[in-house]
């Protein structure tokens, strides 16, 4: 593996589809040289703190999600203090109470930080690791009975903060095409979105309350097909389903997919039975026309 600036820096949250123990795998199709590196599904960002790259463009959908990395960087000692807090609210009762205060009214007063040392508790604290909201946009994740889970990894986020305040990162919410829009030649760009499932009806995944559909996965394979073509280099991961293979195998005359496969071992799944080895897959964009 390529030699980590800080070997301490690793994401602070469990998240579905987290990508540290496909790094090894990962790794090898990293391009040697890039100007900026775009990472739009950031999730967790295990890539993201693995490469520690100097300048950077991190995007999520989920505004909580981003907030908490702007907390980080901006506020850390009132987020490590309010996680010392949580560290001593680890039962269900408590739990329970803390979860159900995005119903109340008092919840919109809440600051940014409040809301990310929130985010870090419940995360840590509930069952799986499990990000998951209902229609309504509430956090409906139910409690994880871990004896002694780590809510305040305070070397990691201090690593994380001087991360984001010693190099040149831009933090976006909002849609994936918005935040690549200004990716240009030399950029490096990772995308790791919900993945597709086999059985359509099972497309919803469930880190946002509006899900990801087939025809999302089409309109970002239209937008991989644009970033090759202005030069950027291009990787996606994705789950290995016949609809994705068949998507990625639609080339033109001057763009190429390479389909590698990825084994994953995968804890995130509400159904204990589907756990267990799946296949994934990192798809390689590329130009082939020599300039
Ligand atoms: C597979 S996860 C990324 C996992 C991440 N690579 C990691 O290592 O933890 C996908 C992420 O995409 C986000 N997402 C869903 N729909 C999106 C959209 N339309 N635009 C941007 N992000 C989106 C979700 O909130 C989620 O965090």
């Amino acid at each position: 593996m390529r030699k980590k600036q800080n070997l301490i820096l690793q994401p602070v949250l469990k998240w579905a589809g987290g990508k540290r123990q496909l790094l090894a795998q990962l790794e090898k199709y990293f391009p040697d040289k890039f100007t900026k590196y775009y990472e739009p599904f950031i999730g967790g960002g295990a890539v993201l703190f693995h490469l520690q790259p100097k300048k950077a463009v991190i995007n999520d959908y989920n505004e909580d999600l981003i907030n908490l990395y702007k907390c980080i960087k901006d506020n850390l000692e009132e987020l490590i203090d309010k996680l010392k807090y949580y560290e001593t609210k680890n039962d269900s009762e408590s739990f329970y109470k803390i979860r159900g205060i995005d119903r109340t009214e008092e919840y919109k007063k809440w600051t940014s930080v409040e809301r990310a040392a929130r985010l870090i508790y419940l995360n840590r604290t509930c069952y799986n690791g499990l990000f998951r909201m209902n229609s309504a946009g509430q956090f409906n994740s139910p409690y994880g009975f871990y004896k002694n889970p780590c809510i305040c990894n305070e070397p990691v986020l201090r690593a994380m903060s001087k991360y984001f305040n010693e190099n040149d990162i831009e933090f976006r919410t909002g849609d994936f095409e918005e935040a690549c829009k200004d990716a240009s030649k030399g950029s490096f760009v990772y995308l790791d979105p919900p993945y597709d499932q086999y059985d359509e009806q099972l497309n919803f995944v469930g880190y946002t309350k509006e899900g990801f559909t087939r025809d999302d996965q089409t309109r970002l394979k239209k937008m991989c097909d644009k970033l090759i073509e202005k030069g950027c280099y291009v990787m996606i991961s994705n789950s290995k389903t016949p609809f994705i293979v068949n998507l990625y195998s639609d080339t033109t005359k001057y763009i190429t997919y390479t389909i590698n496969t990825v084994n994953a071992r995968r804890n995130i799944n509400s159904n204990a039975k589907k756990r267990g080895d799946v296949e994934e897959v990192l798809i390689i964009g590329k130009l082939d026309i020599e300039e």
